[in-house]
């Protein structure tokens, strides 16, 4: 385990490169195995989940070079192995070789995935979405027997627009034979990268990005250089800790579009930005004004980006209010950010309330998953003094480099081994 420690109430300036999609790279990673010749991704992420994909990928049998950002990937020797539980438990994306491994072996077994413990977190959208195709699901002792003799084009309509589900049935469907259509997809930037890739190989995919994905089976995907596309949400977190922050701090390799409800609210609490085709430039306005959140589904203010904003809101004047509607437990930074001198609330599971503006105080804190653990670094560096920051592993598992990033921009930040 590691521990993050920050002297607090520098200034920050300069410039921030935002790094390959964490979501989108743990999806691409496992639909490499689809492929059975060698791909190359570049612009991945050097973070701890994809080390945990490489480490399956191994298990598997896949030959895997990784040469900075970029990672090659041989599938054409891989066997159909059952993935051991501790390492499919490292991560949540571990459940992305269900539908490739179900693609390409028509049969899979594997434990329940892992991940952030930010809900309850099923999957059984994945599951009735792999039977319409075709295929018999049996689950027993937190594992699943996934198996079919034949996978067949369906029209299947998820009851929610999730992330996962949406990728894994086009991972599932896209060898299977004849036509597949997903209504109700999820449409994050994460899903026109997947489908992007697929299509790189030879797969027939339209309508990515939209409510109502397409997908035409073709028998055989070949060799392809692709890209993962810049992490909005990286982006998003450095842009809200530029907001209170932040001299000149550019954040650069990014797609504004994809952050176009974040830099609407930003601009409700009056932070002035410059955007440019592929940056945004921003300084930190004398006051920033408090505003309601309400988590949604992409292009809605996204879930992952509501813990950092908690912390911006402890700055804000005046009362507001935040509304998670995607996750049941993503309010446990708040005790913490409390401990620092925020006023915030717990109103129920999904709402709470933050007054502002609050003076923050360095302490001793503890990061409960990704998200919460971004919030309190960027509560550790707006604090006065010094804030530890326990369990920062689940800060290394979605942002490349950050210790060094954020020293980049004047941030006195270090990451130690911890022995709590
Ligand atoms: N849901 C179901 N059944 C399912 C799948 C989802 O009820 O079969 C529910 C979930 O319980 C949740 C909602 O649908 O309430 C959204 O779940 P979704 O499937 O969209 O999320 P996910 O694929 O598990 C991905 C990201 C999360 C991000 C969400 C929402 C990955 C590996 N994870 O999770 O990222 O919060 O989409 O955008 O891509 C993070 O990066 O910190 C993170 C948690």
């Amino acid at each position: 385990m590691h521990k993050i420690i920050i002297e607090g109430g520098k200034e920050l300036s300069g410039e921030i490169k935002i790094s390959g999609s964490k979501n989108s790279a743990v999806a691409l990673v496992p639909a490499a195995v689809l492929c059975d010749e060698e791909v190359t991704i570049a612009n991945v992420p050097n973070i701890s989940d994809i080390d945990a994909l490489d480490e399956i990928l191994n298990h598997l049998g896949a030959t895997v070079t990784r040469n900075d950002d970029m990672i090659k990937i041989d599938s054409s020797k891989i066997e159909n192995k059952v993935i051991p539980e501790v390492i499919s438990k490292k991560l949540r994306a571990s459940y992305y070789f269900m539908g490739a491994l179900l693609s390409k072996f028509k049969k899979v077994e594997m434990y329940f995935p892992g991940g952030c413990s930010i809900g309850a977190r099923p999957i059984n959208l994945h599951l009735k979405g792999f039977e319409a195709l075709g295929a018999k699901v049996q689950e027993k002792d937190n594992m699943f027997v996934i198996t079919a003799d034949n996978l067949r084009g369906a029209k299947i309509n998820l009851d929610f627009a999730s992330v996962g589900a949406t990728i894994n049935l086009m991972l599932a469907a896209v060898k299977a034979e004849g036509t597949t259509v997903i209504s109700n997809a999820a449409k994050e930037p994460h899903i026109v990268n997947v489908a992007t890739f697929l299509n790189n190989m030879g797969a027939k995919i339209s309508g990515a990005g939209t409510s109502e994905i397409k997908i035409v089976g073709v028998n055989h995907l070949h060799s392809c250089f692709h890209e993962v596309v810049p992490d909005y949400i990286e982006a998003g977190t450095y842009m809200i800790l530029a907001s209170i922050i932040g001299k000149k701090v550019t954040i650069s390799n990014i797609i504004p579009d994809h952050l176009e409800s974040l830099i609407s609210k930003l601009e409700d609490i009056g932070v002035p930005m410059e955007i440019g085709i592929d940056f945004i430039r921003i300084s930190a306005p004398d006051k920033l004004m408090a505003t309601n959140i309400k988590t949604q589904v992409y292009p809605g203010f996204p879930t992952d980006l509501q813990q950092p904003m908690a912390t911006l809101l402890t700055q804000a004047v005046g009362k507001s209010i935040i509304n998670e509607t995607i996750w049941e437990n993503r309010f446990l930074n708040l005790n913490e950010l409390n401990k620092m001198g925020a006023t915030t609330e717990l109103l129920s599971n999904s709402k709470a309330v933050i007054v502002g503006p609050t003076k923050l105080h360095g302490k001793k804190v503890k990061a409960t998953d990704l998200r919460a653990g971004a919030s309190l670094v960027i509560a550790g560096l707006v604090a006065d003094g010094k804030t530890t920051i326990e369990n920062a592993d689940y800060i290394l598992r979605g942002y490349e480099g950050i210790v060094d990033k954020l020293t980049n921009v004047g941030a006195k930040i270090k990451l130690e081994q911890s022995n709590e």
